[in-house]
């Protein structure tokens, strides 16, 4: 399976260092932020990655990264024009997959400790997100769900009816560029990635993967912190 990675946001949280370094090219510890998911889609068994970002940036990720070749991987790079989204970063890299291939996408500033390789080998068809519980749900796509079945998930509800959380791993099918299109921009102006599995879920085959481990979403100056301290004291 190929996996995408999205670095085209704005990191305004991170300013006003992300106003001349791409987010995810901050430090977590003693190394770029983006190597943290590169990581975990290489251990998920994915090592063929198409990197998102917008055109002024690619450049830097190209200097850092490269092609992949000292990660054992094969890094390929779409560019992102607009900063609409989740779902419109995943459409730039459509052109590098067959037709009815499957997807698997990764966040660029997800730090997970874990990594998603039984949710990669057993996928089939539909989609699977990766769902964690959390104190301050109303930030993040809100999962309701019976025993493990989606009932739910809503963007950044006002009053969440859980604390489960939908984090930055998903794998897809090879209909979500199709499901993509049929998307319209929501109040905040993205193509939201919460419209997409809402699609899967009214046709029952949303699935989710509950983690184990530590996850961090480094957009911000404290979670940033966190990753930090957690593996530097881990070295
Ligand atoms: C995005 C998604 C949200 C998800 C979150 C995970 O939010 O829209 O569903 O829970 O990533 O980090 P954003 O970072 O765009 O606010």
């Amino acid at each position: 399976m190929k996996g995408i990675i999205l670095a085209g946001g704005r990191g305004t949280r991170l300013a006003p260092f992300t106003r001349l370094i791409k987010k995810e090219l901050l430090p977590v510890y003693n190394k770029p932020l983006i190597y943290y998911p590169l990581m975990t889609l290489r251990n998920s068994g994915i090592d063929d990655v198409i990197l998102v970002s917008d055109p002024y940036n690619i450049h830097a990720f190209l200097d850092v990264i490269g092609e992949g070749e000292d990660l054992g991987m094969r890094i390929r790079y779409a560019i992102q024009n607009r900063q609409l989204g989740i779902a419109d970063a995943i459409m730039q890299a459509k052109i590098f997959f067959e037709e009815g291939e499957p997807v698997a996408v990764i966040l660029g500033d997800n730090i997970f400790t874990e990594n998603f390789k039984e949710a990669v080998k057993e996928f089939s068809k539909g989609a699977c997100i990766a769902v964690t519980q959390v104190s301050d749900p109303e930030r993040f796509g809100v999962v309701s769900m019976e025993g493990d079945r989606v009932v739910k998930i809503i963007e950044k509800p006002e009053k969440p009816e859980s604390n489960w959380a939908a984090v930055g791993f998903y794998v897809y099918d090879g209909t979500v560029f199709k499901r993509i299109e049929k998307l319209v921009p929501s109040a905040r102006g993205e193509y939201e990635i919460t419209d997409v599995n809402n699609q899967y879920l009214q046709e029952g085959s949303l699935k989710c993967a509950k983690m184990k481990g530590e996850w961090f979403d480094a957009g911000t100056f404290d979670s940033l912190l966190s990753a930090s301290n957690y593996f530097g004291s881990k070295k």
